[in-house]
């Protein structure tokens, strides 16, 4: 069943409140439409004009027909220049508005909880804010002024008709009800089809994003073919589509809109039987068959725009659900941290949409200023935990407490100012080296240019052609995953935040390069809260919390030696990886 909220009509209603704004702007559009359309109708009227008055007189009066031409000849100009402006404020009414809506899903997309780029493809965002909207802007700039243009016209012919013969352009109007009630019936039957071709093409989308950014798996592993078939796939579900409604819009629409004509005409000749042909001139027969010729026309070109219409709607539908979907949502407390204090207290988690209990009735006490380690096996819930420490997701039970305060009352500001993560392959921005440390924060250069050498950068800065102002990011596979983690490192050696979350953030870093960064972090932990995660032990072994976790459960805690002690299964991952070393 459609959702009430999203419903044809509603959805159009919204799409005009955007013109709350431009009220101006579209009432002078909508002048120029009238001026357009008064001005085309005006043409053929003195042409016929011309005519009669030839097939009248049966000659040539140059002065009155001078008169004529030349006030023809004005008015095609005069059409012609209405024309033109009516399209471009439309254009430019359109484009503001499709920008202000493209703005509008930016925000969203960047409130959106972590959760929401789990489940859905990031693809079927990027396709949000460029094809959905595209097709919106069809209703703004093609449908709308279109649907005034025709309208004008219509009523313009329909006045013309009723102040002709009344009772003729009364069986006439019998059309109007007759092709709403089609429109209806073809906008039934067309808007589930146009909702599958949306929906193929963004798989399309999706699949190529897939093929693009994974090529070098797909021709390693021999899975061209796969791919080829699934794109033909879809390829043909969204020809048939698309041949479907090809079929409703020619098969249905136009002979039952042509099947109306006829029908009226009819009505008009036995209207004439009932009358006396005295009381209806010949002339004026003439001239309504023409109109109702003409009053087909703006009916044919509005329903011709239906399938149109419906792909705006079935776009801004798609567009509106997900400007309501619903934020992540933090607290109000602006303050910044004074500590980078962590406490978890029977914390349990499940990520949102799944079943599987991930992290099992949690309690550490982190104290600020302390380096803290968090290992176990792969899957064991470290990333996780790190995850909930950022805010990113709300824990399913028990509490977390970040400088004695409840993460839920925190701001998203305060988050992100005091707690920073650097990530095992940081993302590397389209841009210079200095503003990928900066990320566009107020930080003086000289400060970053710092960081770049104390991050052991000074090897990439001399490789680069223009050193530090080189752009880089444009193929992110030109810096080593090495590279990047300094990168990373870099961008927090700026900052002071309280807390601070490596995320296996020296796996692909040389043991002479770690054993420098090791020393940055010693003196970063000065300041704030260090967590780590790695998998090679033996740069955490000075930490002063080593917490193991196993299937989402902290099975052991303490220091090195007192693990060591335990011989439990940090001994027996200590172990194993220094007799594989020594070997
Ligand atoms: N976004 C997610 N949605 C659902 N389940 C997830 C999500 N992210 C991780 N998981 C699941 O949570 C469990 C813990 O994953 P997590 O990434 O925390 O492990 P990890 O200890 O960091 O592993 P690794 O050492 O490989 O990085 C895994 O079983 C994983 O499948
Ligand atoms: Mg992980």
């Amino acid at each position: 069943m459609e959702d009430q909220q999203y419903s044809s009509w509603k959805i159009i209603k919204r799409l005009l409140s955007y013109y709350k704004k431009k009220k101006y702007l579209l009432l002078i559009s909508c002048i120029l439409i009238l001026l357009a359309t008064v001005t085309e109708i005006a043409c053929p009227i003195i042409l016929s004009n011309f005519i009669n008055n030839v097939l009248k007189y049966h000659v040539l009066k140059m002065k009155k027909n001078l008169y004529l031409i030349s006030f023809f000849i004005i008015l095609q100009i005069l059409s012609s220049l209405f024309n033109y402006l009516y399209t471009i404020y439309f254009s430019k009414i359109s484009t503001e508005i499709i920008q202000e809506l493209r703005i509008n899903i930016m925000n969203i997309a960047l409130k959106q909880p972590m959760q929401v780029f789990d489940q859905k493809p990031i693809n079927s965002i990027i396709t949000k804010i460029t094809n959905d909207t595209e097709s919106v802007k069809e209703f703004y700039e093609t449908i709308l002024s279109s649907f005034l243009k025709n309208f004008i016209l219509f009523s313009i012919i329909l006045t013309s008709m009723f102040l002709l013969e009344w009772r003729m352009a009364l069986i006439s109007s019998l059309m109007i009800p007759i092709i709403s009630i089609i429109v209806m019936i073809h906008q039934y039957y067309s808007k589930p089809i146009i909702k599958k071709i949306k929906s193929s093409l963004s798989n399309l989308n999706n699949i190529i994003n897939e093929i693009i950014n994974g090529i070098t798996i797909i021709q390693q592993f021999n899975q061209e073919k796969r791919f080829i078939e699934k794109i033909n796939y879809i390829n043909n579900k969204n020809y048939l589509n698309r041949i479907k409604t090809l079929k409703i819009d020619n098969l249905l629409l136009r002979p039952l809109l042509n099947l109306i004509s006829s029908i009226v005409l009819s009505c008009i000749i036995v209207t004439l039987k009932l009358f006396p042909i005295a009381i209806i001139k010949i002339s004026i027969i003439h001239t309504f068959i023409n109109y109702l010729r003409h009053l087909n026309e703006p009916i044919i070109a509005i329903t011709g725009q239906q399938s149109l219409l419906q792909q705006a709607i079935v776009s801004a539908e798609r567009i509106f659900k997900f400007i309501d979907s619903p934020i992540k949502q933090y607290g109000n407390d602006l303050a910044l941290l004074r500590s980078g204090e962590i406490k978890f207290k029977n914390v349990c988690f499940t990520y949102p949409g799944t079943e599987k209990k991930i992290l099992h009735n949690i309690n550490i006490n982190i104290p600020d200023k302390s380096c803290v380690a968090l290992v176990g096996k792969t899957g064991s819930g470290k990333t996780t935990l790190s995850n909930l420490i950022l805010g990113h997701y709300t824990v399913t039970q028990g509490k977390i407490y970040i400088d004695k305060k409840s993460i839920n009352t925190l701001s998203n500001n305060t988050l992100r100012e005091n707690i920073s993560i650097v990530q095992q392959e940081p993302t590397i921005l389209y841009d210079n080296l200095i503003n990928n440390i900066s990320l566009n924060r107020k930080i003086e250069e000289k400060k970053v240019i710092n960081a770049l050498y104390k991050s052991q950068l000074k090897q990439l800065i001399e490789t680069l052609p223009n050193g530090y102002m080189s752009i880089i990011g444009q193929n992110s596979d030109s810096l080593s995953q090495g590279q990047k983690q300094l990168i990373g490192i870099a961008r927090i050696l700026v900052s002071n935040p309280k807390i601070l979350i490596f995320d296996e953030a020296t796996a692909s870093i040389d043991s002479e390069s770690e054993q420098k960064i090791q020393k940055i972090l010693s003196s970063i932990q000065k300041k704030s809260t260090v967590i780590i995660i790695a998998h090679r032990l033996s740069t955490i072994i000075n930490c002063n919390i080593i917490i193991v976790l196993e299937k989402g459960k902290i099975i052991e805690i303490g220091n090195h030696q007192q693990l060591l002690q335990k011989k439990g299964l940090y001994y027996k991952m200590f172990t194993y990886q220094h007799d594989y070393k020594n070997i």
